[in-house]
C-alpha cells in the first residue's frame, strides 16, 4: 500500500448505514441485534456453533464432541457424520429447490449454461461413479487443473461425494507449479480440460498437465481425466488419459453421498508463505460446512431469489468457500464466468450483471481499481439496478475505489461488506454484516459472530485503540486449517508459536499488520511477512526468489513489493549475476520468462534490477527493508548501521530504476 492510502486509511471517518428498504429485508437488522448476537456466541461459542449446526445442515449421525481443542490442533463436531455434497445438493431436491438454477455459467466465447439443482446433482453423481470406476477412493487426493467451466464444480462436488479430498491448482499456475503440488499431495488423479479460456486467448491445460507428468515426475499420478472445452489437438496418453465424456456415457446416476467423518479432510489448498516451498492448507469436512454456510448466509444477506456472483477463480479459497460450497450449501444460485475484463470486452462484467439480473456481487479491490481506469461511462451504460449488495476480499481497499464503487456500481443504494480472510481460515472473519453494522470506507469492520479477533503486540498483548499491531485470533474457529499437509510442525511454527503461547493459551497469528479503532473497527493494513499480494493473489517472495535462482545467469536474488496504483502490490527482484553472465535487455527477459515458467504469469516480474551486490547485514541478512524503500524510490531511511558494506546501497540508489 502507499503511503497516501495508508494516510488516507487512518483519516477515514465517513460513516455508511445500510438503507430503509435494504435494513427491513436484512436478516440480521441492526448493530444491537448484532452485539446481541456478538455477545451470546462470545460468552459460549461452542453452543453457539452446535446450535447452528443442528438447525442449518443435515448430519448422518450427530456428533458427541462439539470442539476437541488440543492446541494448536482442533477437532470439531467429533464423530459426527456428513457429507457437504449432500448438503449443497440432496437436501435441496425436496426442499423446493429441484428446478432452481443452481449454477448460472457465463462461458467465453458466448456459451452459457444453467444447471438447476436436479441437473447438478445428476451430474454430480455421474461423475462420482466415474471417478469410482477408475479405482478412486475414499481418502485419495485429487487434483483438480481446470478453466472457469461448471465440470470444475462439478469435480470438485463429485470428489467431496466419495470423500476423496480435491486439490484444485488455479489454471494460471505453470506446469512446474502443478507438478510440485501434485506431488505433495500424492495426488492419484488429475482432472483438468483440452485448454481454457483466458482474456481471447487459448491457456493450453492439458499440454501443462502432461508436462507435469513428464517422466514420471509425479509418480502418484495413474490417470488424467479431460473436459473437451476448446477442441484443439492434444496429445491423449494411452492407459492414463481419458476424455470425461466418455468415461460419463453410460454410468448410472445413483451414487449417494458417502457419510463422512466430520473431521475427514475434504480438501488441500496451496498457498504462499514466506518461506519456500507453498504451504498445502488442509481443511476439514463439518466444520467448514458449517462456517462457510453462516458465512454466506448472513454476509450476503441472501434470499432464495437472489443471482449471486462471486468473480474469484475456483483455484482460489474464494472461489472454493463462496462461489461453490458456501451458496450451494445455502440453497442459492452462483453464477460462475469465465472471462476477465479485457481491453477487447472492458463492460464485460457489467453486460453479466446485466443479462442475469444479479443481486450480489463479489469482486476484488485490483479489479475495481482496474474498472475506475477504464472509465464509469461503461458501467453507466448498462442496467445495474438488480444489484442490492457488493463485496470485497483479497487486500485491503483504498477509500477512493470505495467511494467509487459505492457511487458508480451501487447506486449509492448498496451496502459493501468488506471482508477479511485467508485460505488458512475457510471463510470470512471479519467482516460488516449489511443490514446491521454501518461501514467505513477501507474498514473490514467487525467480527463475524463466534470470531473472537484482536490486535495485539508480539507478547499476545492487545494494544490500545488505533495503535498497530498484528492481527490474531484467540479461540478455535470451526473452518479453521487443520494442518499443513504432510507438516504439522511448520503449521505450528506458522501460525501457532509467532505469538508465543502464555499458559497454555494459543492465538492464531494471521500474517496481517492492523489496528482496532475506538468503534472497535478493524483497520487491516497488509502483510507484515514476507508475503506480498499482487492484484489480489498471494505470493511468497522466497518462492519468487527461489525461481530466479533456479536461472544458471543467476547468483542471488532479492524479491521486494513496490506500491502499484492498479494491482496493490507489484514484484520488484534485484539480482546478482553469476561471474560469466552480464546484465542485458534480452537477459531481463529472459529471467521474467523464467519466473512465468516456474511459477506462472501471476508471478512475473514488473521490474527487474541488475546489482552487483545486495545489501546485506553483517550476519549475511538481505536488508529487505531497505529494498523496499528503494524499489519504491524512497529515501531509505531508518537504521543503516547494520549494512555491512555501504557502498552497496549508494551503487543500487545511482542505478536508480
Ligand atoms: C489479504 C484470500 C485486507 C490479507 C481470501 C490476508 C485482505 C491475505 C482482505 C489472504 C481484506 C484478504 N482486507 N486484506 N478484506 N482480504 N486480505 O489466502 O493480507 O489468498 O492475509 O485469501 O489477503 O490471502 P488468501
Amino acid at each position: 500500500m502507499s503511503q497516501s492510502t495508508i494516510e488516507s486509511i487512518l483519516q477515514e471517518n465517513r460513516l455508511f448505514h445500510p438503507s430503509p428498504a435494504f435494513v427491513e429485508k436484512a436478516r440480521i437488522k441492526s448493530l444491537d441485534e448484532y452485539k446481541q448476537l456478538y455477545e451470546k456466541a462470545k460468552a459460549d461459542p461452542q453452543r453457539f456453533w452446535a446450535d447452528l449446526a443442528e438447525q442449518e445442515l443435515h448430519w448422518f449421525q450427530k456428533w458427541d464432541t462439539v470442539l476437541d481443542w488440543q492446541p494448536p490442533f482442533a477437532q470439531w463436531f467429533v464423530n459426527g457424520k456428513i457429507n457437504i455434497s449432500y448438503n449443497c445438493l440432496d437436501r435441496h431436491l425436496t426442499n423446493g429447490r429441484r428446478d432452481k438454477p443452481a449454477l448460472i455459467w457465463e462461458g467465453e466465447p458466448g456459451d452459457s449454461r444453467c444447471l438447476t439443482y436436479a441437473q447438478l446433482h445428476q451430474e454430480v453423481c455421474q461423475f462420482a461413479n466415474g471417478l469410482k470406476q477408475l479405482g478412486i477412493k475414499k481418502g485419495d487426493r485429487v487434483g483438480i487443473y481446470m478453466p472457469m467451466i461448471p465440470e470444475a464444480a462439478i469435480a470438485m462436488l463429485a470428489c467431496a461425494r466419495i470423500g476423496a479430498p480435491h486439490s484444485v491448482v488455479f489454471g494460471g499456475f505453470s506446469a512446474e507449479a502443478l507438478r510440485d503440488r501434485l506431488i505433495d499431495a500424492e495426488a492419484k488423479l488429475v482432472i483438468t480440460a483440452d485448454g481454457g479460456w483466458r482474456k481471447d486467448a487459448i491457456v493450453p491445460l492439458k499440454d501443462q498437465v502432461d508436462k507435469a507428468l513428464a517422466d514420471n515426475a509425479a509418480p502418484s499420478v495413474q490417470n488424467v481425466l479431460v473436459v473437451k472445452r476448446t477442441a484443439q489437438n492434444i496429445h491423449m496418453e494411452p492407459g492414463r488419459d481419458h476424455w470425461w465424456h466418455d468415461l460419463q456415457a453410460g454410468v448410472s446416476a445413483d451414487c449417494p453421498a458417502e457419510p463422512m467423518d466430520s473431521e475427514d479432510m475434504l480438501f488441500i489448498l496451496y498457498t504462499s508463505g514466506s518461506t519456500g516451498k507453498p504451504k498445502g492448507v488442509v481443511h476439514t469436512t463439518g466444520g467448514y460446512n458449517l462456517y462457510t454456510h453462516m458465512t454466506t448466509q448472513w454476509i450476503f444477506d441472501l434470499r432464495d431469489e437472489d443471482v449471486y456472483w462471486c468473480t474469484a477463480d475456483v483455484g482460489w479459497i474464494t472461489g472454493h468457500s463462496y462461489i461453490v460450497y458456501g451458496p450451494l450449501s445455502n440453497g442459492a444460485t452462483t453464477l460462475m464466468y469465465e472471462g476477465a475484463p479485457r481491453a477487447s470486452n472492458p463492460g464485460c462484467f457489467w453486460d453479466v450483471i446485466q443479462k442475469y439480473r444479479v443481486s450480489i456481487f463479489y469482486t476484488a479491490p485490483t479489479a475495481i481499481r482496474t474498472f475506475i481506469k477504464m472509465g464509469e461511462q461503461l458501467p453507466k451504460a448498462r442496467d445495474l439496478s438488480s444489484l442490492r449488495l457488493l463485496g470485497t476480499v483479497g487486500e485491503p481497499i483504498n477509500p477512493e475505489a470505495w467511494m467509487w464503487y459505492h457511487r458508480v456500481i451501487g447506486g449509492e443504494r448498496c451496502p459493501i461488506v468488506d471482508t477479511w480472510w485467508q485460505t488458512e481460515t475457510g471463510g470470512i472473519m471479519i467482516t460488516a454484516l449489511p443490514g446491521a453494522i454501518p461501514t467505513k470506507p477501507g474498514s473490514a469492520t467487525l467480527p463475524f459472530p463466534g470470531v473472537l479477533a484482536d490486535v495485539v503486540d508480539l507478547d499476545g498483548n492487545p494494544v490500545k485503540p488505533n495503535e498497530g499491531g498484528y492481527l490474531a485470533i484467540t479461540y478455535p474457529w470451526p473452518s479453521m486449517l487443520r494442518t499443513v499437509y504432510g507438516d504439522p510442525d511448520r503449521f505450528r511454527r506458522t501460525y501457532w508459536e509467532h505469538i508465543p503461547p502464555k499458559d497454555g493459551h494459543y492465538l492464531y497469528f494471521a500474517g496481517d499488520g492492523a489496528r482496532k479503532d475506538e468503534d472497535g473497527y478493524f483497520w487491516v493494513m497488509g502483510r507484515v511477512d514476507d508475503v506480498i499480494n499482487v492484484a489480489g493473489h498471494r505470493l511468497g517472495t522466497m518462492e519468487v526468489e527461489s525461481a530466479l535462482v533456479s536461472h544458471p545467469a543467476v547468483a542471488e536474488a532479492a524479491v521486494v513489493g513496490k506500491p502499484d496504483e492498479v494491482k496493490g502490490q507489484e514484484i520488484v527482484a534485484f539480482v546478482t549475476l553469476e561471474g560469466t553472465y552480464s546484465p542485458s535487455d534480452e537477459l531481463l527477459k529472459e529471467l521474467k520468462q523464467h519466473v512465468v515458467q516456474e511459477i506462472g504469469a501471476i508471478a512475473r516480474p514488473g521490474e527487474i534490477r541488475f546489482a552487483d551486490a545486495l545489501p546485506k547485514t553483517r550476519s549475511g541478512k538481505i536488508m529487505r527493508r531497505l529494498l523496499r524503500s528503494l524499489a519504491a524510490g524512497e529515501e531509505v531511511s531508518g537504521d543503516v548501521s547494520t549494512l555491512e558494506d555501504r557502498s552497496v546501497l549508494e551503487k543500487l540508489r545511482q542505478r536508480g530504476g
